[in-house]
């Protein structure tokens, strides 16, 4: 194979037009049927720049790129490219000018091989017949290119979230791209895949590719972007470099107030122990699991990308099955052999992998109460007046932006959609609450409401057992954190004890040197080309959790 053969996916932009701008949108408008997504979108970008787009859930900001890839019809409005107003009608003109999405949604088959859906749309065939082996091969190439590392061969059903993030990602960079758009890329990643995924855009701006990153976590925008237009309503509130800006001046942009999004976490957990987890070993990588949870203890579970935060919350909640140990709940032993049993227990859980959550074509209201027909129906009659009602109370208190709850749940933005998740099991009033990575995807003012709620639910008694991909969230929400290291307890830590550098040294100790999961961003470093640092090798105070 040739060298040119091997840099197939690295895919450069010809020269760049000096200073000028790639792509210019002015005054965009849609709506979908009554509800109005964009009023006047207007932004630039220029080539070789990562340009962020923000926005609160349901700004507009899906909608905007959507329309540049020719996934939806402008209502009105100017599209200029290299400066000459163009129509982009079909993913095939955005093909041809060289733009690429990568949606806020998977999409990747789960049923086909890593190979195969890399290569999906674009098989090469010789007199009728796929060449499935060259395929192969390119698809190698551009993993290699990007420096991705997959197991082609792989069914991709059985690949991690992030890495089918990362296979979309070599998907939409085939062919000759100038302006890569990412929504939402590193909402389902933790710390360290950030890292790596950042690196990448980061060497793709450096080749001369226009980047816009859509993202709801603000550190972000300071490490990798150059500049930063922010939406709100639907309409470009302002662009700026983002050198020349900051957190709070953007939240303001972002929300049209300034407010204080820290948070003042009070302690509301009592002494009764509502779960004890016992020498817990599961199949899916969980290794002699103990720990308890009180009654309106908010309980984080920290650990990087292998450590089985996920697997264990799985298996708690019965949905992956337990080798041995035993769960008590609530004083009596629990086995249980599905997520049935676990809800009968009084156990609820909003899930990691939110695209199996969401029924499309149900309506919001459906959605956010069809785990709870038992609690509304004790002998099989769901009444309908009440199920409308409990759906528009946790519509309310999440403040999700729908036309009413009876619009299908496809029809809503992402985040949205991921509140109404929330919602499900908020409506069933668990007494345990387990969440996965709940606040992914929300943006910065819905967080802030969701610990409010967080605190409102552990003042009445819940428990609530969370993991997050954001170190610094569950710093602020925990009175107790669980650090995970390869599928067993590195330590527990009290509030009082619980710091970023205690939590990556017990999540990291035992990783060699060489190991990419010790490459880990750290949110507050101050220079922004010093976040992927390397924590050094463990030390003794590891061991006190
Ligand atoms: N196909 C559709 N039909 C009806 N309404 C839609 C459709 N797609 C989006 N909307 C509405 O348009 C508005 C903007 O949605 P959009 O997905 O662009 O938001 P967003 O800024 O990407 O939000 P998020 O951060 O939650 O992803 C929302 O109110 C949404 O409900
Ligand atoms: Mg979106």
């Amino acid at each position: 194979m040739s060298a040119s053969d091997d840099r197939e996916a690295v895919v450069m932009t010809s020269a760049p037009v000096a200073m000028g701008e790639l792509l210019s949108l002015s005054g965009i408008s849609k709506s979908y049927g009554g509800v109005t997504a964009l009023v006047d979108g207007s932004f630039d970008v220029r080539p070789g720049e990562i340009h962020a787009l923000l926005g609160e859930n349901g700004a507009g900001k899906s909608t905007l790129v959507k329309i540049l890839v020719g996934a939806h019809h402008r209502d009105s409005g100017t599209i200029r490219w290299r400066g000459d107003p163009v129509e982009i009608r079909s993913f095939a003109d955005a093909e041809r000018l060289g733009i690429r999405l990568v949606y806020q949604k998977l999409n990747v088959i789960d049923d086909l091989t890593v190979a195969r859906n890399l290569i999906l749309g674009r098989e090469r065939s010789r007199a009728g017949i796929i060449d499935l082996a060259e395929g192969r091969r390119r698809a190698a190439s551009s993993l290699a290119a990007l420096g991705i590392d997959l197991d082609l061969d792989a069914r991709a059903g059985s690949l991690r979230v992030a890495e089918k993030q990362l296979l979309e990602i070599a998907r939409a960079l085939s062919g000759e791209v100038h302006l890569l758009i990412m929504d939402e890329p590193t909402a389902s990643l933790g710390d360290q895949e950030v890292g790596r995924l950042l690196a990448l855009v980061r060497r793709l701006r450096d080749q001369g590719m226009a980047i816009v990153f859509i993202t709801h976590k603000l550190e972000e925008v300071f490490d990798v972007c150059d500049r930063v237009t922010v939406l709100r309503d639907g309409r470009t509130v302002g662009s700026k470099m983002v050198a020349e800006t900051d957190a709070d001046d953007l939240i303001a942009m972002m929300v049209g107030r300034r407010f204080g999004h820290r948070i003042d976490k009070q302690p509301r957990s009592t002494d009764r122990v509502v779960l004890e987890v016992d020498s817990l070993c599961a199949d899916s990588g969980i290794t002699d699991v103990s720990f308890s949870a009180h009654e309106g203890e908010v309980l984080g579970i920290y650990g990087l990308l292998g450590s089985g935060r996920t697997e264990l919350i799985r298996a708690l909640f019965g949905a992956d099955p337990i080798g041995s140990g035993n769960v008590v709940v609530n004083g009596r032993p629990a086995r249980f052999r599905s997520p049935r049993d676990a809800r009968d227990r009084g156990l609820g859980l909003v899930p990691e992998d939110r695209a199996s959550g969401v029924f499309e074509y149900l309506s919001v209201a459906k959605n956010l109460t069809v785990s709870s027909d038992d609690i509304l129906a004790p002998r099989g009659w769901v009444r309908q007046g009440e199920s409308k009602r409990l759906a528009q109370r946790m519509s309310d208190t999440l403040r999700i932006r729908a036309k009413s709850v009876e619009v299908p749940i496809w029809q809503l933005s992402g985040g949205n959609q991921q509140k109404a998740l929330i919602g499900r099991w908020l409506a069933r009033d668990s007494p345990i609450l387990l969440m996965d990575d709940p606040t992914s995807g929300i943006d910065v003012g819905a967080k802030e409401e969701f610990y409010r709620i967080i605190d409102d639910l552990t003042t009445r008694g819940t428990t609530v057992i969370m993991t997050s991909s954001e170190l610094p969230e569950l710093l602020a929400v925990s009175d107790r954190l669980i650090v995970l290291r390869e599928g067993r307890i590195a330590g527990i830590l009290d509030r009082s004890m619980m710091s970023q550098e205690r939590v990556l040294q017990l999540a990291m100790t035992d990783l060699a040197d060489g190991d990419p999961r010790r490459t880990v961003r750290t949110p507050d470093a101050a220079d922004p080309d010093s976040r992927g640092v390397t924590v050094s090798a463990g030390n003794e105070e590891a061991d006190e959790g």
